[in-house]
């Protein structure tokens, strides 16, 4: 569908100091409607103003579409319902970012150029000798991303994107596992071109010189599972990140990078590391998690429940309700107990019950229960939000490419609205 497509007869009308504009009215595939402001500050002279952009759509895209109202999650149409149970990650990762689904030829063709660029320049190895053991496995990500424009300088869109994409893709997985390897003082194991993605990481991440490590089928599909339900969400604030940084037309290392950062925050990405933080701290405390949803509700107490609340789903988030599913199939399967799991239920259930959240429409969110089956992996909690990372990156990618395709992109740059001192004149020191 082309944006002129998308343009209605309909116009919406504003007045503003007894002077009427017209504005044109978008309406998009799924009968979402816009308007369009693009001149409304050469008509009006007016620009408009909205904290968090709740409000405001930064582009029009055909790549992931979410219905925060009914729980509807679609990558390039297809439910995420249908991929989680039938498709694979690297699947996914081709769905979103060429637009279809491959065929078997196709898939196959870049699995194994996947597997073929899974190698780090050996000089890459000493950035990570720079890093204290106790540095966060986000910052080395991220600067070991913005570090590969360093080997492969040609990584603008009118380069070889097809490759770089394929680098990106098959490295970030070995650099995460490479970075939890330091971490710990344990030397790095290679990526293996006979293991799937997700069984691949797994093996760099425990496997070691003196004990090969077997990964489990259950381990490796609740693997696979995890990234495809983190692989996209249309314009989130880290997605949000990529496009402003590729709209300046920085390259695609540079712009992931940044992306990396932002996902980082607690706020977003990082908020599955504070999940198990908060699970922990109400397991320590005696599991009395009544005191902690009491806790959420007053203000003062500056405390959230971390992995509850989402800006778009005002109903429940389907990834955290396929998740919730899979951390019991995942702990059963191992043979685990955790009480973290309970305790998390238990907040789920005493939440959507009380008025606090129910008017607020806070639901569990993806981070909700991702942790609890990153433990029963044995990831570590400081790993999680890279697990992020590893998942989004393809839908990064594709809104980055989708962004850089579309005619007549300009770079991001919003307007303001000034509250500072108005002019005033200079008085020297001796005078002040
Ligand atoms: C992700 O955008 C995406 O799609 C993100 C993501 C993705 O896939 O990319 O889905 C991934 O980031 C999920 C969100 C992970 N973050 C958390 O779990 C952190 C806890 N959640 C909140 O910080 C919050 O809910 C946000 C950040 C997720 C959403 O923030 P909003 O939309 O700005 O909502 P808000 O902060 O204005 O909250 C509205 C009200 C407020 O109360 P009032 O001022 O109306 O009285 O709800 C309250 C908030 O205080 N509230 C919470 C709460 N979240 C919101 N109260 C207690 N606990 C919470 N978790």
């Amino acid at each position: 569908m082309s944006t002129t497509d998308l343009k209605l007869e309909a116009k919406a009308k504003l007045t503003l100091e007894d002077k009427e504009y017209e504005l044109p009215v978008v309406k998009g595939s799924e009968s979402e409607v816009g308007i369009d402001i693009t001149k409304l500050r050469n008509i009006s002279g007016a620009i408009t103003l909205d904290s968090g952009y709740a409000n405001t759509g930064s582009c029009q895209s055909a790549i992931t579409f979410i219905d925060g109202e009914r729980g509807i999650l679609r990558y390039r149409g297809y439910p995420i319902e249908e991929l989680a149970e039938k498709s694979n990650f690297i699947e996914v990762a081709y769905l979103l970012i060429y637009g279809f689904l491959p065929t078997k030829a196709q898939l196959d063709d870049f699995h194994y150029k996947l597997t073929h660029h899974s190698l780090l320049h050996e000089d890459m190895k000493k950035f990570f000798e720079g890093f204290p053991p106790t540095a966060h496995p986000m910052g080395i990500l991220s600067a070991m991303v913005s570090s590969l424009s360093a080997f492969y300088p040609e990584a603008g869109y009118n380069a070889d994107i097809e490759l770089n994409i394929i680098r990106l893709i098959a490295k970030l997985n070995t650099i995460a596992a490479f970075s939890y390897k330091k971490s710990i003082g344990q030397p790095y194991v290679y990526p293996q071109n006979h293991l799937s993605y997700a069984a691949d990481f797994l093996h760099m991440m425990f496997s070691v010189p003196t004990e090969p490590y077997e990964v489990p089928k259950a381990l490796e599909d609740a693997l696979d599972l995890l990234l495809i339900l983190h692989a996209d969400h249309e314009q989130n604030c880290s997605t949000s990140t990529v496009r402003m940084v590729g709209s300046s037309e920085a390259n695609l290392f540079a712009s992931i990078s940044a992306g990396i950062c932002a996902l980082w925050g607690p706020l977003h990405g990082g908020a599955n590391q504070q999940v198990i933080t908060m699970l922990q701290k109400i397991q320590d405390d005696g599991g009395d998690y009544k005191k902690y949803v009491n806790l959420a509700k007053d203000k003062e107490s500056k405390f959230k429940l971390m992995g509850f609340g989402h800006r778009v789903y005002k109903n429940f988030d389907p990834r955290a309700r396929i998740l919730k599913h899979a951390a019991d199939r995942v702990l059963s399967e191992l043979g685990i107990k955790d009480p973290m799991l309970d305790i998390a239920k238990n907040l789920e259930d005493i939440a959507l019950k009380d008025d606090f959240f129910v008017e607020r429409k806070l639901y569990p969110n993806v981070d909700f229960y991702s942790g609890i089956i990153y433990r029963a992996m044995g990831i570590p909690t400081n790993m999680f939000t890279v697990m992020f990372a590893l998942g989004r990156l393809p839908g990064w990618i594709a809104q980055w490419k989708e962004m850089r395709e579309t005619p007549g992109v300009r770079i991001y740059r919003p307007r303001q609205i000034f509250i500072g001192e108005t002019q005033r004149s200079y008085v020297p020191i001796s005078k002040r």
